[in-house]
């Protein structure tokens, strides 16, 4: 018999869950229509019931008893948006040990847990979808899985943090600092609970390792991802990539080489030219290379209530159409096996430099030197402020070894007449 009407129970009620909580019930009646069924929200798990929301929600949904919604019989879809590892990951493996349809924000789970729950999911037959863990509102986990199913993807890379490229793109067109910009984010709800997650890159990371997972249907091991963030990027290096005509972002870019692949989160020189450099504040952006397709770009709101909400509302009907069709259990694409990723260390890039020296006589030919017994060729070298007691080199590099970028840096950092390596970043986007 056809089910006339789903419940579903929602963990979290915070950014993310009241987001979800405003679409299903702020009255759009082609959710029912396109989901083939009615959605009823039955339960709502929150920490602190008492906690002033940003809906307005009838208080006899909440609970703070996690076994009135996972227990529940009659609640067919678990909506996990509490966020964390645990017990997050725990309440979402009960609820698909119980047979429940699960949608899921929560990319530490997704990249630390989600090869062995989506198989606990397909055991179980049931579906685990998770399109918000990735880039807020953009549909590119599905995109990866069901219309790009025919590709063979050789990149996917791009911008995937909203809280740090908000960041970025404030310190860069109002000259902004580091921390008045973060608390912004963090009111606007873009920021992780420990926002560290978003500043040193970890978020990223988490991200990248789903995408890679997706669209190479590999596991990708997230302490083999090499993982910077924006805690160093300062005004000055904001200034001098303006200067040389690129932007900063934080790039997440997995590429594949034959059987392995490169995996990597960092800040990057961008060209202002590039697809990427106009993305800001708290847009994200996805690039897919498919060796078919050729090169696709996905834009959108990367964090926020609403887009991100948008995102899980979308999984929650694909999660009740599968229901309602008997057709459970068929989503979970990628993970497939271990994937072999390279080392850092053998990664090529560019980068630019710039470095405080001894206003000498000598000084250039130091630093040529040592790029030369490392093997790093230069692009381009300019001095500025040579004054009394110092000067600075801005340098770009061609393309070499990240391990021999870092045998560099250490022999600069051997010379007396350098007195600072101020900055090391990659360059991208420019071959
Ligand atoms: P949030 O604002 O901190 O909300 C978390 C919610 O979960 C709160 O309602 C909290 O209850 C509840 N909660 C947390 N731990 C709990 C526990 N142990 N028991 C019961 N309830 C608990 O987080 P959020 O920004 O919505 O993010 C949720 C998830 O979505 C995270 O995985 C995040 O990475 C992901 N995500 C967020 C965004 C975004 O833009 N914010 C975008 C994409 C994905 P109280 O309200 O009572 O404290
Ligand atoms: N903290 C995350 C970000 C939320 O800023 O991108 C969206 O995943």
């Amino acid at each position: 018999m056809l089910q006339k009407r789903i419940k579903v129970g929602l963990l979290g009620l915070g950014t993310v869950g009241s987001g979800v909580y405003r679409i299903l019930t702020e009255g759009n009646t082609t959710l029912g229509e396109k989901a083939g069924v009615d959605l009823e929200l039955k339960g709502i798990l929150v920490r602190d019931p008492k906690r002033q929301r940003l809906v307005d929600v009838d208080a006899s949904l909440l609970t703070t008893d996690p076994g009135t919604i996972l227990g529940d019989e009659d609640i067919d879809i678990v909506v996990e948006v509490m966020g964390g590892e645990e017990p997050a990951r725990s309440y979402i493996e009960e609820a698909l040990r119980a047979g429940k349809q699960v949608v899921t924000a929560n990319k530490e789970v997704m990249a630390k847990h989600g090869a062995e729950l989506l198989q606990l999911a397909r055991e179980r037959g049931a579906d685990l979808f998770f399109e918000a863990s990735v880039a807020g509102g953009i549909p590119i986990l599905r995109t990866l899985q069901e219309s790009l199913a025919g590709e063979e993807v050789e990149a996917v890379y791009g911008i995937v943090n909203g809280t740090t490229n908000y960041i970025l793109t404030a310190m860069d067109s109002k000259g902004l600092d580091f921390a008045e910009v973060l608390a912004e984010a963090q009111a606007l709800g873009y920021a992780e609970a420990d926002p560290t997650a978003d500043i040193a890159g970890h978020d990223a990371t988490r991200k990248l390792a789903i995408l890679a997972s997706l669209a190479f249907n590999i596991q990708v091991p997230l302490d083999q991802v090499h993982c910077a963030g924006i805690e160093e990027i300062t005004a000055a290096d904001i200034e001098a990539a303006r200067e040389l005509g690129y932007v900063i972002k934080l790039l997440a870019i997995a590429r594949r080489d034959g059987e392995r692949v490169e995996a990597r989160v960092h800040p990057a020189f961008l060209p202002q030219g590039h697809p990427l450099a106009g993305v800001d504040g708290v847009y994200n952006a996805v690039l897919v290379e498919g060796r078919a397709v050729g090169t696709l770009m996905f834009y959108g709101a990367g964090a926020g209530q609403m887009p991100t909400g948008s995102a899980v509302v979308g999984d929650l009907i694909a999660a009740a159409r599968n229901l309602r069709a008997g057709a459970r259990g068929n989503n979970a694409t990628g993970f497939a096996r271990e994937g072999k990723i390279i080392p850092m260390e053998e990664v090529e890039t560019r980068y630019y430099l710039r470095l405080r020296v001894a206003p000498e006589p000598g000084v250039l030919g130091t630093v040529t030197g040592c790029c030369g017994a490392e093997g790093v060729e230069l692009a381009s070298l300019d001095v500025k402020n040579w004054g009394k007691d110092s000067a600075d080199l801005h340098i770009r590099t061609q393309r070499a070894k990240e391990k021999a970028f870092r045998r560099l840096l250490a022999a600069l950092g051997r010379e007396p007449q350098i007195y600072a390596v101020e900055s090391a970043i990659p360059i991208e986007g420019e071959g």
